[in-house]
C-alpha cells in the first residue's frame, strides 16, 4: 500500500534535511506517492503566496506531510511562521506536537499543546508607533483545548512508564495555570495507575540539565513546549537529532523536526538530518509502518559517530537499512 504524502521542504536547511529523510524511507522500503508543496519564503517573495485555503483543503485528503523547516530573514519575522506553520497547525487542528528525547541516561516525550496559548495571536497595538504605544498578546487557554491535549498525555503515559509530569507555571500565571492545573488533576482521577508530578516550568530548565531521568511524560502549553524542545534536544545529542509530530490522532498529521531553517549553515553541509529522519519515522508510524520505523530508529548513527556532511549522514543511515 502506498502512502499520500505532502512534502513541504520549506526554507534554509529544510530542503536539504528532507532529501535524507525521503532518502531513508526509501531505503526502508516504504513507498511513498509524494507531492511536492513550493511554499516558505522564497516562494513568498516570488509571487506573494503563503499557504492558500485551497492548498489546506487538499492536504486535508493526504496521508500525512512532511515539512522541513520555513522561515528566513529576507522576510519579516511572523509572516511564514504564522502564515504558512501556524496555519497548517491551526487549519489541521493539529493540538498533539509530540516531540520524543533520548540521551544517554534519558528517554522522555513532551506533549506541547499546538493549537492555543499565546500562539493563538489574540492580541494588538493601540496607539502604534506613538509614545504611548500599547502592545498586547494574550494567552488563550479553552477548556476543551486543555483537556484534550491532557488526556491525549495521560493516555500515552499509560503505554509507557506511567508518569506524567505537568509543566507551566501557576504561582504567576494563576489564570492560565489554574485552568491547565484542575483539567490535568480531574483527568488525572481517570487515570489512578498513572503516576503525576508538577514542575514550575523555570525549575523544569534546571531538570532537563541535572536531572532528565526523572521524566517519562511531560505535558505543557504551547509556548513553554517550544522553549524546553529545543533545550531537550540541547540535552539529547543536540538540536540536530530532536524530531517532532504534529497531529491530530485519525486525520491527516504533519511531521517535522524541531530546528529552524538555521541561516547560519544553509549550504554548507554542516546540517545534521538525523531530525528530519526520525521525524519520517514518526511519520511511519503514523502511515501504519511501525516495523519499517523502529528499523529506521535503530539505524540512526549516535551523536559520537557523526560522519561529516549532510548527505555523508544520509547515506550512512540509509546504508544501515
Ligand atoms: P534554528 O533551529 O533554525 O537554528 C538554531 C541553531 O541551531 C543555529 O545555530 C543552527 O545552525 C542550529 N541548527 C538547527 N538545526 C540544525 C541541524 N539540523 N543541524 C545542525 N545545526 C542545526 O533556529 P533560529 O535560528 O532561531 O531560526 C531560524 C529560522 O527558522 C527563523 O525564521 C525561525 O522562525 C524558523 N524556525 C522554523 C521552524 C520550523 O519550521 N519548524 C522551527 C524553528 C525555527
Ligand atoms: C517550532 C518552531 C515554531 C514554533 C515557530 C517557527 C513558529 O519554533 O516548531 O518549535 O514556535 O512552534
Ligand atoms: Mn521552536
Amino acid at each position: 500500500m502506498t502512502h499520500r504524502v505532502g512534502v513541504v521542504g520549506g526554507d534554509g536547511i529544510g530542503p536539504e534535511v528532507i532529501a535524507e529523510g525521503l532518502k531513508v524511507i526509501a531505503a526502508a522500503g516504504v513507498e511513498l506517492e509524494t507531492t511536492d508543496y513550493d511554499l516558505g519564503g522564497a516562494r513568498y517573495l516570488r509571487d506573494g503566496v503563503v499557504l492558500p485555503d485551497e492548498v489546506v483543503d487538499e492536504w486535508r485528503t493526504l496521508d500525512a506531510l512532511y515539512l522541513g523547516a520555513v522561515g528566513t530573514p529576507d522576510v519579516p519575522p511572523g509572516l511564514i511562521e504564522r502564515g504558512l506553520l501556524l496555519k497548517m497547525r491551526f487549519d489541521l487542528d493539529l493540538y498533539i506536537n509530540q516531540r520524543p528525547f533520548v540521551g544517554s541516561s534519558h528517554e522522555f516525550v513532551v506533549i506541547r499543546e499546538n493549537t492555543e496559548g499565546t500562539y493563538a495571536g489574540e492580541g494588538g497595538f493601540l496607539r502604534k508607533n506613538t509614545p504611548q504605544e500599547i502592545a498586547t498578546q494574550g494567552s488563550v487557554n479553552t477548556r476543551h483545548g486543555v483537556e484534550r491535549c491532557v488526556r491525549y498525555a495521560f493516555e500515552l503515559a499509560m503505554t509507557r512508564r506511567r508518569h506524567l509530569t505537568l509543566v507551566h507555571k501557576t504561582n504567576v500565571l494563576t489564570f492560565a495555570g489554574d485552568l491547565w492545573e484542575r483539567a490535568f488533576h480531574e483527568v488525572a482521577e481517570e487515570y489512578p495507575e498513572v503516576d503525576t508530578a508538577y514542575n514550575h516550568v523555570d525549575a523544569a530548565c534546571i531538570y532537563f540539565v541535572d536531572d532528565p531521568q526523572r521524566y517519562d511524560v511531560i505535558v505543557t502549553d504551547n509556548l513553554f513546549g517550544d522553549i524546553l524542545t529545543d533545550l531537550g534536544g540541547a540535552v539529547s545529542g543536540g538540536i540536530g537529532f530532536a524530531s517532532s509530530a504534529n497531529l491530530h490522532p485519525g486525520q491527516v498529521s504533519m511531521f517535522e523536526p524541531v530546528h529552524g531553517s538555521a541561516p547560519d549553515i544553509v549550504g554548507t553541509g554542516r546540517a545534521n538530518p538525523t531530525a528530519a529522519v526520525l521525524s519520517g519515522a514518526l511519520m511511519l508510524d503514523h502511515l501504519g509502518e511501525s516495523e519499517a520505523a523502529d528499523r529506521i530508529r535503530a539505524a540512526c548513527a549516535n551523536p559520537d559517530s557523526l560522519p561529516g556532511s549532510t548527505s555523508e549522514i544520509g547515506d550512512l543511515i540509509a546504508g544501515r537499512l
